[in-house]
């Protein structure tokens, strides 16, 4: 469910607010919208202050590594890339276009509420929600360009934005020109209980709510579609798909939820919080709680320890180009001597399926260079100015950051698919055997 999700939908809109505590300035703050899972661009129409923003100006931060001669690398607050905002990990903020633009590079699965990490003097707070957008052909999910739509009810914000950025001008013209299908995506989350609400819309739309469909009615030149929605408390599928037209919609025509006003308030109805729609690839839960694990498919106990360790430092195996055990081998992937006593069968699940469940600590990435090549693999600062690229060979690439053209998180792991069957069962019992116990 939640990898389809990140596979399908590329955009949502987030707010972004570094708030910064000094008296004689305002908090500061942004609205970012994303260009696919884990990437935020956020636009600011004054420069931002570099000085205030200095840790983060043009800086990847990764992996855990504060980059040498920025600031104390020992003080944890600084460690933004070890650092979470609630489940959500940043690992890179960059300040582009003199102050106007910031980008962050987070998990590819972003957690919904709202976080807060303090780096220094700047407090970098974010929320992630809103709604991707599709045009084209709209039941295809994989084809044609997508791309967010910010401040879905509030027109002139599009507008605003849609200056900023030219796929966000595409979304806006697709809107006013009915001749370009759109399809909505996102979540719906509304407080446990009966809920009234009405969708409007200046476009002939059908409505689709944990699948289940609802066409839209013309009224006074306008669409809409009310319904009363049980909620559990939990995120509900929401689709809004707007086929083309011929008819024209007005200029001032635009998408929106209301429900009905509180008791006591002049007007009848209110407009639906952003806050009740989720990014895509918000997960329902604490991800680690919304994935099984496969059986094993044979008896992993009964194993030699000794023959293990071969196994381990073997050449076929190639463990300790990348994990250390005990302080002997490599330090791409995480050390493995604290798995003494865990469970077998997640330790197999390790081996054998590494994307299933990627540590946190060495999300992979894909670095786009300015060149045009493309690498994939765990991203580490050298300093403040070069990064190195491991990839899946253990093979480590030298890069100046000042030639990454992108950095994009990957949800496939570093580490190599398919190590349990190229191993075969005696030596993946052994290798278990030595991994999982403690020698006497
Ligand atoms: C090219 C480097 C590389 C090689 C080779 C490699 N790994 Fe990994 N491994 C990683 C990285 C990076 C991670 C962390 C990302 C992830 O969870 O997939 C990891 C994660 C793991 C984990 C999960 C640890 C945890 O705490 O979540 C286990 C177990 C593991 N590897 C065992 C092995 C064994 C056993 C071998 C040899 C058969 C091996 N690895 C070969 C890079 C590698």
């Amino acid at each position: 469910m939640l990898s389809h999700r990140i596979r399908t939908f590329i955009a949502a809109v987030i707010y972004v607010v570094f708030a910064i505590p000094c008296q004689a300035k305002d908090p500061i703050t942004l609205m970012a919208h994303s260009t696919g899972p884990g990437q935020w661009v956020g636009h600011y129409a004054e420069p931002l202050n570099e000085q205030d923003l200095k840790p983060f100006v043009g800086q990847y931060l990764l992996t855990g590594q504060w980059p040498k001669g920025v600031n104390r690398p020992d003080d944890p607050k600084l460690l933004l890339g070890r650092q979470k905002l609630g489940a959500t990990r940043v690992v890179a903020v960059k300040v582009e276009e003199g102050g106007h633009l910031v980008r962050l590079t987070t998990d590819p699965v972003v957690s919904p509420e709202v976080h807060q990490l303090t780096i220094g003097d700047v407090t970098l707070a974010v929320a992630f929600w809103g709604l991707s957008v599709k045009i084209g052909v709209v039941d295809q999910p994989d084809h044609g360009p997508k791309m967010v739509l910010p401040m879905l009810m509030d027109r002139k914000k599009l507008a605003e934005y849609a200056g900023f950025e030219p796929a966000l001008k595409a979304v806006e013209s697709a809107w006013i020109d009915p001749k370009q299908p759109l399809m909505m995506h996102g979540w719906l989350r509304l407080a446990e209980g009966e809920h009234e609400l009405t969708f409007l819309s200046g476009r002939e739309f059908t409505l689709e709510i944990n699948g289940e469909k609802t066409g839209s009615k013309a009224a006074g030149g306008r669409y809409f579609a009310s319904l009363k929605l049980e909620s559990a408390g939990t995120e509900m599928e929401l689709k809004v798909v707007l086929p083309a037209t011929e008819l024209p919609i007005s200029e001032t025509d635009f998408w929106e939820v209301t429900k009905p006003a509180r008791k006591g308030s002049a007007a009848s109805s209110q407009v639906l919080s952003m806050e009740n729609f989720l990014v895509p690839w918000a997960p329902e839960a604490a991800p680690e709680a919304t994935l099984a694990i496969a059986p094993p498919p044979y008896d992993l106990t009964g194993g030699d320890g000794v023959k293990g360790r071969q196994v381990f430092y073997s050449e076929a195996a190639k463990c300790a180009n990348c994990h250390a055990v005990d302080g002997q081998g490599g330090k791409i992937g995480p050390d493995l001597t604290g798995l003494r006593g865990a469970d077998r069968s997640l330790v197999f699940h390790h081996i054998n399926a590494p994307s299933d469940r990627i540590h946190p600590g060495y999300p992979s990435f894909s670095v786009a260079l300015k060149g045009g090549q493309v690498s994939m693999g765990v991203v580490r600062s050298v300093d403040a100015l070069n990064l190195e690229i491991v990839d899946t060979d253990a093979k480590v690439l030298k890069v100046s950051s000042a030639d990454v053209e992108e950095l994009r998180p990957s949800t496939s792991s570093v580490m190599p698919s398919g190590l349990a069957g190229t191993l075969g069962e005696p030596a993946m019992r052994d290798l278990l055997e030595f991994l999982t116990v403690k020698p006497k």
